[in-house]
């Protein structure tokens, strides 16, 4: 047997399994309350620490943290593969495991594939027809050979065009749905994502479009809506116009790392094809890993401003690990309020070329960025300089640049190099109370908007109860920008498109996925189990508190800015009424 397993399968199996039978049949369980409990097969005890919970189709042990799924206790505990894993699962319920069209496992997302290419190709045929759409690619300056090259289309206002077109069966919808393309309402019926924006093809390795993202033509939120992550597209892997930007060139000595869709268009219109963009997300070791196996000198670009420079310290601090021999990473600020886009089409090729023949190096970036932080003229300041290198320091690999980098930081706070290293060295946590070091502040200037201990409990919740999601309202996370507001945004539309999936259905969506492993972490903790605990309420609770916390930090962003005589006549309307909305909730 081969053939790729569908997902649909997977998502309907894990919901019907009974975990307390799978787990019974080898375990001796005892009921309590609404779960089971028994002796923990994966490690020794006396007194029963293992529980399994019908309802969340899920096991975790509280004396060793072992946790899992139906398929999850059949890998652990029979040494079961995935495969194999699912398999017993279905044929202990009588059910005949189905495999996507194909002989090789390759190739059997190859339908999947091919409905997103047509998607594709139907968007850029619908631009040709739509003179707002066409309006707008021209007012933001590109031609049409750049438009063709990256494929760019319009999906058309209206609610079921894609589905009209292509959901013709039961497997077409089905497959809109892995796609992405489609929602599925709580009543069964589906609705286009993408309706009347402007559509960028999101390309893999290979050239094959693998998802989208789709920009508004007017200033509405979201600007940018993208596909939510599917089997063929992870965010926090795919770079933006990497392929584009192969295509184009011979070979590629630099590559420069941008924000946005547009920054990498507008770029390429102007003859500047080596760039690339992460999706709206963070820089990951894995886009860094993609970009080094690409050329070794890369250069990320951000905006001058206070975002900017924060989104430049998340990738220095990501970078961090991935410094080698010969590896060059630098970084260039624009002028606050341009973005690599509208600074090329002001200033031309030949000023942006300059502008990344002035980056700073790692090195100096991460220097001025500490010194910032600290008052160089003094004592304390210095020593604080020290501890807030430590973190950073000892995240690069041990080598000759760690080596140079030590000895600059310590040459800049005055202290010998041995000396330096001797409290890099140091663990934190050991460090006596009264030490006359003051404590690093944990990631300095990496202020993102939201609370992640909030963004945490929310995940935390919807894996416990996904039925609490349901009535969630996504669009209130938007401005969002902590580590995990995205992870969150793609469950709460997986569990709001799949009103009947359990703790367990979300973990197996999630299994290959690298937050994989810490969602089955987040589901092992314990909630409140008492009756007038209201998952759903807190959940609100959460999101309404992060879309404060994000209006909050955009208030006060937005102040430091007017007090700089800085604020576009834009910005200024839309201070005056986020104070005017803020004022009833302080
Ligand atoms: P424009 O020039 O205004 O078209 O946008 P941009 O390409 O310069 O993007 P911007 O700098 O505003 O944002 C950078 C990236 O963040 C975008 O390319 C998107 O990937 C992402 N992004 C921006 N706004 C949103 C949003 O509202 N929702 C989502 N999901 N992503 C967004
Ligand atoms: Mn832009």
């Amino acid at each position: 047997m081969s053939g790729l397993i569908p997902q649909h399968f997977i998502d309907d199996l894990i919901t019907r399994a009974d975990i307390a039978e799978v787990v019974g049949r080898r375990v001796q369980l005892k009921k309590a309350g609404k779960e089971f409990k028994g002796c923990c097969p994966f490690h020794d005890e006396k007194t029963p620490s293992f529980t399994v919970s019908p309802d969340k189709g899920f096991y975790h042990c509280f004396g060793c943290g072992a946790h899992g799924t139906a398929i999850g206790f059949l890998m652990e505990h029979d040494h079961m593969d995935f495969v194999d894993a699912v398999e017993s699962l279905a044929n202990s319920m009588g059910i005949e495991v189905p495999r996507e069209e194909g002989q090789r496992p390759a190739r059997s997302y190859d339908a999947l594939f091919e409905l997103v290419a047509r998607a594709g190709r139907y968007f850029e045929s619908q631009l040709k027809g739509n003179q707002a759409a066409i309006e707008y690619i021209k007012a933001r300056g590109i031609d049409g050979g750049t438009a063709k090259r990256f494929g760019i289309g319009y999906a058309p206002a209206g609610w079921s065009n894609v589905l009209d077109k292509f959901g013709t069966s039961r497997e077409a919808i089905d497959r809109l749905l892995a796609a992405g393309l489609i929602i599925r309402k709580d009543n069964g019926q589906h609705y286009d994502r993408f309706r009347d924006r402007i559509m960028f093809p999101i390309r893999d390795s290979r050239g094959r479009v693998i998802g989208f993202g789709g920009r508004v033509l007017a200033d509405e939120e979201p600007k940018y809506l993208n596909s939510p992550e599917t089997v063929l597209f992870h965010k926090g892997r795919e770079l933006y116009g990497l392929y584009e930007a192969r295509q184009a060139l011979r070979s590629i000595e630099r590559l420069v790392i941008v924000e946005g869709y547009m920054d990498v268009i507008g770029l390429a219109r102007h003859g500047i094809d080596f760039v690339t963009a992460t999706l709206g997300t963070a820089t990951t070791d894995e886009h860094l890993n993609r970009v080094f196996r690409v050329c070794e000198e890369i250069v990320f670009c951000f905006d001058g401003d206070r975002a900017g420079r924060a989104a430049a310290w998340r990738a220095l601090e990501n970078a961090l690990p991935q410094i080698r021999q010969g590896r060059q990473i630098r970084f260039v600020f624009l002028p606050d309020g341009q973005d690599p886009d509208s600074f090329v089409q002001e200033h031309g090729a030949g000023a942006f070329e300059e502008a990344l023949n002035t980056a700073l190096p790692l090195s100096d970036f991460l220097i001025e960025e500490l010194s910032r932080q600290v008052d160089m003229n003094s004592v304390d300041g210095l020593a604080r300089m020290a501890e807030l290198a430590r973190p950073l320091l000892s995240k690069i690999p041990a080598g000759v640049y760690k080596e140079l980098l030590t000895e600059r930081l310590a040459g800049v706070v005055g202290l010998p190099t041995e000396k330096l290293e001797s409290i890099i060295r140091k663990d934190v946590a050991r460090q006596p109370k009264h030490s006359s070091m003051p404590a690093a502040r944990p990631k300095p200037r990496a202020r993102g908007t939201g609370n992640p201990s909030i963004i945490r409990r929310a995940i935390t919740l919807l894996l416990h109860q996904p039925g609490a999601g349901q009535s969630l309202d996504v669009e209130k996370l938007v401005g969002v920008s902590k580590p995990g507001a995205d992870l969150l945004r793609d469950l709460i539309e997986t569990v709001q498109a799949e009103p009947t999936i359990t703790t367990a259905g979300l973990l197996e969506r999630w299994r290959s996925h690298e937050d994989g492993r810490h969602l089955g972490t987040l589901a092992a903790t314990e909630l409140p189990e008492s009756e007038e605990f209201d998952a759903g309420a807190e959940l609100a609770n959460c999101i309404a508190q992060l879309a404060v916390t994000a209006r909050k930090d955009r208030i006060d962003f937005l102040i430091e800015k007017q007090t700089l005589k800085d604020l576009s006549e834009l910005e200024r309307s839309e201070l005056r009424a986020l104070s005017q909305g803020s004022a009833f909730s302080g």
